[in-house]
């Protein structure tokens, strides 16, 4: 059995981050979304992974990840010219894949139980595809599935008035009949060649389509909220090491300093990560908070955040909480006057001043 991580896209909803890096490698308590895929993989077993990548964003990917080699998988990059849908990119794929069962796993989604039983389950059901799913509060923006005693019925695509609360969990398991059915369906409304559409193929044409409910959390780190949930929960499970130097500061519950770091004056309440080199000076970092490497925050506080590396948050009178900021990006007091709000942002930025 291969395994398949999707890369590629354009990551619209998580930009100005996704203008210069892909998302995802954006990351969750200070690890890039990806690698937990990657992860999962080599926990199930599977030693052969392709990662779909993107022309714009693939060097970036193939630079992180490299041949796979430390997460003990063989890794094939697999460039997919446009973001044509994700049967599309499981059709592009063919070549790698061959005549193999795969699970493919989007590469932004986060799944807490891992792939393992998944993997063992589709071994022993020998179904023709595995499909998870998960009740959601916003199903019209998932794939949504509609079961009939415990089998799947219908698949529709982010559709305006779902059947059913069950999205479908970005992580399916394939026998090489995806590849027939990708190729008989029609672009969808957006453009792409869905896989919900592909499935909804394989359950027309009378194979065997397997649901499994997750157990567990899972998460689709597509848009800013999401990511700093999946950063929470997260998290939640982190275990506490203090490598870092403190000097006349304090960590309260679960926090990870890595070394290099350097707290000076400083509260930490986990849980928290405070990356290497990162310095802490008169601070205060609070729950739920990934500071990544090389960062500085002065004179300040920030809580329920990630801070991706040589960032600064320096000099600021109200907490800093529930953002996102992305490489080198500094957010200070200025000395000039007049007193004025000062900025220098990217495209497609937020800023929220109370
Ligand atoms: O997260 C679960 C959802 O993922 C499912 O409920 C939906 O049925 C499924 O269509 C998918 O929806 P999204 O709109 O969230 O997919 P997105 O465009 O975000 O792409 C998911 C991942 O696949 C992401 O890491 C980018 C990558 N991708 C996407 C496309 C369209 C590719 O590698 N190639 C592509 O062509």
């Amino acid at each position: 059995m291969k395994g398949l991580i999707l890369s590629g896209g354009r990551g619209t909803r998580l930009r100005p981050i996704t203008h210069t890096s892909a998302k995802q490698l954006v990351p969750v308590a200070n690890k890039p979304v990806l690698f937990y895929g990657i992860e999962a993989m080599a926990r199930a077993g599977i030693e052969e992974v392709g990662i779909i990548i993107a022309p714009q964003t693939g060097d970036e990917i193939r630079a992180a990840v490299g041949d796979g080699g430390r997460f003990g998988v063989r890794v094939t990059y697999v460039v997919q010219d446009e973001p044509a849908g994700l049967a599309h990119a499981a059709l592009t794929a063919e070549p790698f894949l061959g005549g193999d069962s795969f699970v493919m796993y989007l590469g932004d989604n986060l799944l807490q139980g891992g792939i393992t039983d998944l993997v063992g389950a589709f071994r022993e059901h020998g179904p023709d595809a595995l499909i998870l799913l998960t009740p959601v509060s916003d199903p019209h923006n998932y794939g949504v599935a509609e079961l009939r005693d415990g089998r799947v019925v219908r698949l529709a695509e982010k559709p305006p008035e779902p059947a059913t609360n069950l999205a479908l969990v970005g992580v399916y398991m394939f026998t090489p009949a995806i590849h027939e059915a990708a190729r008989a369906i029609e672009p969808s409304a957006r453009g792409e060649l869905e896989i919900t559409d592909a499935i909804q193929y394989l359950v027309d044409a009378g194979r065997r389509v397997e649901p499994h409910v997750v157990q567990g959390w899972w998460k689709d780190t597509g848009r800013l909220e999401d990511m700093l949930e999946a950063n929470r929960l997260v998290l939640d499970r982190l275990e506490g090491r203090l490598e870092g130097e403190l000097v006349a500061s304090s960590c309260d519950g679960r926090v990870v300093v890595e070394a290099g770091a350097r707290l000076e004056r400083s509260t930490v309440r986990g849980p928290a990560v405070i990356g290497a080199g990162t310095r802490l000076v008169d601070a205060y970092v609070g729950p739920y908070t990934a500071i990544g490497e090389d960062c500085l925050i002065e004179r300040a506080e920030v809580e329920h955040s990630i801070l991706l590396a040589g960032s600064s948050v320096s000099g600021l009178e109200g907490r800093m909480e529930s953002s996102l900021l992305g490489r080198n990006v500094s957010i200070g007091r200025g000395e000039r006057q007049p007193r004025a709000y000062r900025f220098m942002v990217g495209d497609n930025s937020e800023i929220s001043i109370l």
